[in-house]
């Protein structure tokens, strides 16, 4: 019997299993339950995945946090871009938004402090990407995403938007700047 002629009996179920084809479908059975428990496991023991809460929020009320933090610790304006540079205090809460197609404001952080990192979108669905570390989460408009982070390395990080948003979505690009502490 070939694969392109229709199988002889067509009542092919009912045909004895062949010892290969149920030994593989035991392999293909117990790697994907490997697989499956492997999710969990890595939830609690690997590094790589990211604990984060998230709000209900909305776009107003997100915006008016955001503001409140970008007008109290601004400490430059980048020209290039005329995006704020906001340097939060340690420790403390920290407001970023997604909106077509910008990432608002540009972050300093300080290396070893620890920071909640508050995300949503002011639109649509963005995707945000921080690079190189690779911190990934989908950012959706009506709810606030809570990431605590603690900066290691210092240096600049960029964010990329990774869910496609439109035609500017490959110019959402942001910034976290991560300093030496003490500065
Ligand atoms: Cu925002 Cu793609």
């Amino acid at each position: 019997m070939s694969a392109i002629q229709p199988p002889a009996e067509l009542v092919w179920w009912k045909q004895p299993l062949d010892k290969v084809e149920g030994t593989w479908i035991g392999i293909a059975l117990v790697w994907s339950l490997i697989m499956f428990f492997m999710m969990p496991f890595w939830h609690v023991y690997g590094k790589q995945n990211l604990s984060s809460e998230a709000y209900r929020t909305t776009p107003q009320a997100y915006m008016a946090k955001t503001q409140a933090m970008v007008d109290q610790y601004t400490i430059r304006t980048e020209t290039s871009a005329q995006l704020p540079v906001v340097r939060p205090p340690p420790g403390s809460d920290v407001y970023l938004l997604g909106r077509l197609w910008q990432w608002w404001p540009l972050l300093e952080l300080e290396k070893g402090q620890t920071y909640r990192l508050h995300i949503s979108s002011m639109d649509w669905n963005h995707g945000f990407s921080l690079q190189p570390v690779n911190i990934n989460t989908q950012i959706i408009p009506g709810y606030e995403m809570v990431l605590t982070v603690t900066p290691d390395t210092s240096g600049e990080q960029t964010i990329i938007c990774n869910e496609f948003c439109g035609i500017g979505h490959h110019t959402m690009l942001g910034k976290i700047y991560v300093t030496e502490g003490g500065r």
